[in-house]
């Protein structure tokens, strides 16, 4: 295992209610206290409306961190409906994920993206960065190409603050992957523009079925799970295969 943590990130995207956010902080925090000190690392992402009650369902000495699904470039002003970095860190959110392509296909643009993430370091929120090309892309071999466009303008970020992910887009919420030789081939792709010791993650219909096979390419230091992180049992599941993986249950 080249990778010193393996990631599992929960992108609970617009789903779930307060009540049931605070049963899976509570729950996966203290599943991941029982699995304990095996590099496997655990974050939450519900939407930002929860993340004060995700804290608030956590011990002190918490080991589930807690996410938002994005944040404004902006330190502060008027940005009706937006908010920053330093808001996120302020109610206890230490990771962002940012530049999901729910929200490129919004309008998001590159540079937008770099501005988040460089506001979230600024805050000391770990921005977890989402690329990945879309189906038409992928078909005509062009994902190379398309990460290389949406990674390029990272380079100038501080290596170790953040996190990459990639998610081919056809491949979220789909119950499609690529190919483990094509997942692998992109991360170590990621790695050659943006340096070896950068994590990346992979994410795009993430399952109990086939996390075991993708968790355990030496490229890959975890996953950025959807669907299948809105369930309690799926999500334990998943933390006790990375687990496994790792050689220390
Ligand atoms: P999925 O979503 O696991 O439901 O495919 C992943 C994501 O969009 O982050």
């Amino acid at each position: 295992m080249t990778h010193p943590t393996t990631w599992l990130i929960a992108n609970w995207k617009m789903n779930g209610d307060r009540e049931r956010v605070r049963a899976f902080a509570f729950a996966i925090n203290r599943t991941l206290a029982t699995l304990g000190g095996s590099g496997v690392r655990g974050v939450f992402c519900p939407p930002s409306l929860y993340i004060a009650d995700a804290v608030a369902a956590l011990p002190q000495n918490a080991v589930l961190g807690v996410g938002a699904q994005n944040c404004h470039g902006a330190e502060k002003g008027a940005h009706t409906g937006e908010i920053s970095a330093a808001m996120l860190a302020d109610v206890g959110c230490r990771f962002a994920i940012i530049g999901h392509s729910e929200r490129r296909a919004l309008g998001e643009s590159d540079a937008q993206v770099v501005e988040k993430a460089n506001a979230a370091i600024k805050a000391g929120v770990t921005p977890v960065i989402c690329v990945g090309e879309s189906l038409e892309d992928y078909e005509k071999k062009r994902t190379n190409e398309v990460i290389l466009r949406q990674i390029k303008p990272l380079s100038a970020l501080p290596q170790g603050a953040y996190l990459m992910a990639y998610e081919p887009i056809w491949a979220i919420g789909s119950n499609r992957t690529p190919q483990m030789q094509e997942i692998a081939a992109a991360h170590r792709y990621i790695k050659s523009v943006l340096g070896s010791g950068v994590s990346v993650l992979y994410g795009g219909s993430v399952n109990v079925g086939n996390a075991q096979e993708i968790l355990s390419l030496p490229e890959v230091s975890g996953a950025l799970i959807g669907g299948a992180s809105l369930e309690i049992e799926t999500m334990q599941t998943l933390l006790e295969i990375a687990t496994r993986i790792r050689g220390t249950v």
